[in-house]
């Protein structure tokens, strides 16, 4: 499905779904070039779970942590990972298990990843968009035709 991003609130519209169909365990992978709109779409997300402190990108961090009312978040960036073992370092396998894990640049660690991750890919080109692809699930949340704002 093709999500169109033309503006901040076009982002905040797919966040609010998005955050309606999240239950723990899930992830989601955010990707796109860098400037896509990645952590600017994590935010939103985060905002529309009642994330109301400072939402800073993960750039040097990797990862960053909040708790919600429904379910911890662990937001990663994993740009700068140089290895696996920086990967377990960083706790993405706990937090794939235990949190919901929003992931930009999830091409770093596509292996660790569920196969049952929400995909969202973030292009710019001829206008800001996103490919959405993912469990069955989220055809509802995501379906234009339908209400799935939550929160
Ligand atoms: N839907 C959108 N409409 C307009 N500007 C956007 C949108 N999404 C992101 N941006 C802007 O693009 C820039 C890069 O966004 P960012 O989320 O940091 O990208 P990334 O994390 O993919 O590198 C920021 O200035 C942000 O405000
Ligand atoms: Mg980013």
């Amino acid at each position: 499905m093709q999500w169109p991003l033309d503006n901040l609130a076009a982002s905040n519209a797919l966040a609010a779904r998005i955050a309606a169909g999240l239950a723990t365990g899930d992830c989601v992978a955010l990707e796109g070039d860098l400037g896509a709109g990645k952590t600017t779409l994590a935010r939103a997300i985060l905002r529309a779970l009642g994330v109301t402190e400072d939402v800073p990108s993960p750039t040097f961090t990797l990862v960053q942590s909040y708790e919600t009312t429904r379910f911890p978040v662990r937001h990663f960036d994993l740009y700068r990972v140089e290895d696996e073992e920086e990967i377990e370092e960083l706790g993405l396998d706990d937090a794939l298990e235990h949190d919901v894990t929003l992931v930009e640049w999830p091409e770093r660690a596509t292996d660790r990843l569920p196969a049952a991750r929400l995909r969202v890919a973030i292009t710019t080109e001829g206008g800001r968009k996103a490919a959405i692809s993912g469990p069955a699930k989220w055809a509802g949340f995501l379906n234009p035709g339908q209400g799935g704002h939550g929160g």
